[in-house]
């Protein structure tokens, strides 16, 4: 098949011209390599970007693998380029051992085997800051490959158990740890479990004799410190090994062996070894870690195993009982404390239990020994809110997964209020009031008794919890607004806003979570107190103020709308405004995450009543987008950024559409900036605020936007996943404003180019089709007639060479939207024109059988008037060459309709938030404020399509009297009823 687009054969050459470089293994390659990998490391960055520009370039050359494996192992090369080449080869790794659907394989075959060959002994012979590189290479390899295309690896690995060689042992145990450690969060699948089966049958027995063997070692190494230490390290790896492997279920071989491990942690979390503390109060040393992570894995078993584990029970209960009452304050135990709390809370939590902690005088015992030493507000925790706000923040406010003691024993109330609510109120509000009064005694320095009040409040008030909602299940013996009244609002409202910082953070915190629980009258009235404390230079304050603001503008109310409306915050614009700008200028907030979100949720809920401020606010953006392009670092902030510049950009156009000629002139430079030094971050971002203005500019294409036209097809542009959409949505852009333009001057061709592209991948089909759609929407039949057939041969040949639901699904809508623009018998004519009798196979095995899977609301609409307009609308298909066909696709039709709708409820985009947890550009740089980019095809001409199918069947009645009523009796029972309904309910009766 001949479709000649000249832009393909294009991109087809450049792809392949770069392979040619050789890469032999010789002293001339390794120090050039070297010399690479030595600039890589330059502060400079004209130096150390064209150092990774070319490795990146190079990467995917034959043998370029193996070069750099044998310049780690050279002894008489640079430690730090070792270092950098072992960094460099894992991201290597990282990169291109996977192969991406639908892309080629990047890396030679002989190379992919003589890594796997390699690296093994390289990694254990290698020193350890190089080792733990090589090891998440060998981990990232492993995912791919492992155990079916490396099925030696195990092998090769377990015999080296046997080198009683320590450093050795670590290497293989940290690279088995980082092999087996994704069991843990990866969702059960017969592959998985396969892979665990094979991983337990080979390396449970050697794990378990090492466990052993090393427990020996440690009794022939009592007063070696440094052998100690060593051995403990590997102990730790076990540990973390152990739970690995146990995590998805418990296995047989684990349960028969259960008593020998049972045994290793008593004895563990019994053992003492002054020698192996740390010498800092913060960081936990060997013992510390290995203790936690026995809590960890006790806790597992605890949740998970509880019937194989319940006799163990009562002495681990005790153990880590005795271990909570002798450990100190120190921030180095805080992980093991708040594991060791935790399981407490598992245990708790199991009704079954309940008896352990019954007796009143227990649980007093925990609330005083456990709890509350460890909800204390500790100078440590105050050195970080001073100290490291960043860190202090993350621990507080995001859920970041470190363990705090505070967290864990927020979780020990919880479990212990599930079974005991009264008692632990009653409890702990007696403990709470002895804190307010020794607070009201002299607050200036008792603060702390406050904040441990108010952190126990919040514990004890809030029984469920959501990082999107704040609380959602309250205590009932608890009154929030009571306290609130009393306790927290005289803090939010005091006058010295640099009073008493952790108080005001605990203040604005009580009100973000408990937001949906306060009277939104209440909620309301915190504003301006908020917005006055986002003034605090304290870094803490000021962020949790902003948070707080930007969580509140989320707040919906009983008929689904925001609580807070444009007009209740223009009045208070300005303030807010300025104020969350100067948070921004203050030096510890720079790039402050949290500040821009609440800018940007500011700008969203004012709307058109940003317009007065407009000015401002572009020229604060852009001044910021300036400085964080020369090194973009902080991907929400910049995130928020542009949302927040599309927010302005849309709402004052909107207003005023000839102010888009104002952000071009600000804006432009910049993004050309951006786009010439190439910041790949941002270049996403960029094409959707220029098919933003695009489309407000009222003038169409200027010239700016038509020499920026050829760039947008490079080549390069389209490799890179995260670019696909909004390119696609520029392009859209261009043609839904100046289709005519584009075809004066010759650029379809390459517009269709880009679809040929898109359309012969299996990721980005779907892009393909929007892009071809807004062609057939937006330009005459005559520009689209000479390469119309080109464009369905193209569809016809991905159908046939890998066919997918998606593919079938988009390519039915994207007929139907032919038809709705042309015609239905200019469709049939042009797929009539392909081949004969090709129309009646689209109907037989496209049309009529996948019809049903269509979902998308949309879609399914001009599905529905499409295939209307075949039945009723092209001669050929009720009584000509396709009439047998008429039946089963009315029927298909009817079934469409009759389908479940998926839920329409689109949320606004006000609500819109990014994906936290998405990993991908791809998805991640969407802009949810870009604006809209939909086709209006049908133009709301067609509210109910129910109506319109009985009104065309009742024309086509008309044509062919008396025929139409008997076909229909010939379909099947339950869509013929639904179809007589129709006809009732419209009012028709068919001729
Ligand atoms: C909680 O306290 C507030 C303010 O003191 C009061 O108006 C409200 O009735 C109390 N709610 C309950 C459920 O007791
Ligand atoms: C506000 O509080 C700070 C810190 O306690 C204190 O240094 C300052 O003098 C206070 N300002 C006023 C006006 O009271």
């Amino acid at each position: 098949m001949e479709t000649a687009f000249d832009f393909c054969v294009l991109l087809l050459l450049l792809e392949y011209s770069e392979k040619l470089e050789k890469m032999d293994i010789n002293d001339a390659n390794l120090d050039a390599l070297a010399n690479h990998l030595r600039q890589t490391l330059a502060p400079d960055v004209a130096i150390r970007k064209p150092a990774e520009h070319f490795l990146m370039s190079v990467e995917t050359n034959t043998n370029y693998a193996i070069l750099l494996l044998n310049l780690i192992a050279r002894e008489n090369v640079d430690l730090t380029v070792r270092v950098a080449g072992a960094i460099t080869f894992k991201n290597f790794v990282k990169r291109n051992w996977k192969i991406e659907e639908d892309e080629r394989d990047k890396i030679d075959l002989k190379d992919r085997n003589a890594v796997k060959q390699l690296i093994v002994n390289l990694m254990v012979k290698s020193p350890e800051v190089i080792q733990r590189q090589l090891s998440d290479a060998i981990s990232v390899i492993g995912r791919e490959d492992f155990p079916e295309k490396w099925p030696n690896l195990l092998g090769e690995l377990v015999e080296k158990f046997g080198t009683g060689d320590l450093s050795v042992i670590n290497g293989i145990l940290q690279t088995a740890h980082s092999l087996f450690k994704r069991y843990r969060y990866e969702f059960k699948s017969d592959k998985l479990w396969k892979e665990i089966k094979f991983v337990l049958d080979n390396f449970a027995e050697p794990l378990t004799q090492l466990l052993i063997a090393l427990m020996g070692l440690t009794k022939q190494y009592a007063n070696d410190n440094n052998a100690q230490k060593v051995v403990y390290n590997s102990v730790l790896l076990v540990m973390k090994i152990f739970s690995s492997l146990n995590c998805q279920d418990l296995p047989e071989y684990f349960e028969d062996n259960m008593q020998v491990w049972m045994q290793t942690f008593e004895n563990l979390l019994e053992t003492n070894v002054p020698a192996l503390q740390s010498a800092t109060d913060e960081e936990a040393g060997v013992m510390e870690q290995i203790k936690s992570q026995i809590c960890e894995n006790i806790g597992m078993y605890a949740q998970k195993y509880d019937e194989e584990f319940y006799k163990y029970l009562p002495v681990f209960v005790k153990s880590v009982w005795n271990l909570l009452v002798s450990t100190s304050l120190q921030s180095k135990y805080d992980s093991l404390v708040s594991n060791a709390i935790k399981f407490l809370a598992i245990v708790a939590d199991k009704d079954k239990n309940k008896e352990i902690f019954a007796e009143s005088n227990t649980l007093s015992q925990i609330c005083q020994n456990v709890i509350i030493p460890s909800m204390e507000f500790r100078e440590s925790d105050e050195e970080l809110f001073e100290d490291n706000p960043e860190e202090y923040i993350r621990r507080d406010i995001e859920g970041s997964d470190l363990d705090t003691r505070r967290r864990a024993a927020c979780d020990l109330i919880r479990s212990l209020s599930r079974h005991f609510e009264q008692q632990m109120t009653t409890v702990f509000g007696q403990y709470v009031q002895v804190m307010l009064t020794k607070y009201a005694e002299n607050p200036a320095q008792n603060w702390k008794n406050k904040d441990v009040a108010i952190y126990l409040v919040t514990s004890l008030a809030a029984k469920g919890q959501t990082q999107k909602q704040g609380i959602t299940k309250t205590n009932q013996l608890v009154n929030v607004t009571d306290f609130y009244q009393s306790h927290v609002l005289c803090d939010l409202a005091s006058d010295n806003i640099s009073e008493l910082p952790v108080l005001k953070a605990d203040a604005i915190k009580y009100v973000m979570i408990f937001r949906n629980q306060l009277p939104p009258a209440v909620v309301k009235q915190t504003f301006p107190y908020l917005i006055k404390l986002v003034k605090s230079e304290n870094p803490v304050v000021h962020t949790y103020a902003a948070c707080a603001i930007e969580k509140i503008l989320l707040v919906k109310q009983a008929d689904n709308f925001a609580m807070v409306r444009s007009e209740d915050l223009a009045t208070v614009a300005q303030d807010l405004l300025s104020n969350l700008f100067g948070a921004l200028a203050l030096p510890a907030s720079k790039e402050n995450d949290h500040v821009m979100k609440a800018i940007m949720r500011s700008l969203s809920t004012l709307q058109t009543a940003i317009v007065p401020f407009a000015g401002q606010l572009i020229s604060q953006l852009t001044n910021i987008l300036v400085l964080v392009a020369r090194n973009p670092s902080k991907p929400h902030f910049n995130h928020y950024l542009f949302e927040s510049l599309s927010l302005v950009v849309r709402y004052v156009c909107k207003q005023n559409p000839q102010a888009v000629s104002d952000f071009e002139v600000a804006l432009f430079p910049i993004f050309q900036q951006i786009l010439q030094q190439d910041v790949a971050e941002f270049i996403p971002y960029v094409f959707q605020i220029f098919a933003l203005t695009l489309d407000f500019n009222p003038n169409g294409i200027s010239e700016a936007y038509m020499s920026l036209f050829p760039f947008l097809l490079a080549p390069v542009l389209w490799d890179k996943q995260g670019n696909i959409h909004p390119l696609v949505r520029l392009l859209r852009s261009y043609i839904s404003k100046g289709s005519q333009l584009i075809v004066q001057t010759g650029k379809l061709g390459a517009i269709l180019g880009v679809f040929q592209k898109l359309i012969a991948s299996k990721v980005n089909d779907h892009e393909g089709f929007l892009l071809i759609q807004s062609v057939v929407e937006h330009m005459s039949p005559e520009a689209i007639h000479p390469s119309i057939t080109d464009v369905f041969r193209l569809l016809f040949q991905r159908l046939q060479s890998s066919k997918t639901v998606k593919f079938s699904k988009n390519l039915i809508t994207f007929f139907c939207f032919y038809v709705i623009k042309f015609g239905a018998p200019a469709f049939i004519q042009v797929i009539a024109s392909i081949q004969e009798n090709m129309f009646a196979m689209v109907l037989d095995r496209i049309m009529i059988p996948d019809l049903q899977k269509i979902s998308d609301p949309k879609d399914k609409k001009i599905c529905a008037v499409g295939v209307t307009k075949i039945l009723c609308e092209a001669p050929d298909t009720f009584s000509g060459a396709y009439r047998n066909y008429w039946g089963t696709l009315l029927q298909s039709l009817i079934g469409l309709f009759e389908l479940p709708e998926e839920s329409a409820d689109v949320e606004d985009e006000h609500f819109a938030e990014i994906d936290e947890s998405a990993g991908y550009q791809a998805a991640y740089s969407h802009l949810a404020f870009s604006g809209k980019d939909e086709s209006d095809i049908l133009k709301g001409q067609i509210p109910d399509v129910k109506l319109y199918l009985a009104a065309s069947l009742h024309s086509l009645s008309i044509a062919n009297p008396g025929e139409v009523g008997t076909v229909i009796a010939t379909i099947a029972r339950p869509a013929q009823d639904y179809l007589t309904k129709y006809l009732q309910v419209a009012n028709i009766q068919l001729v």
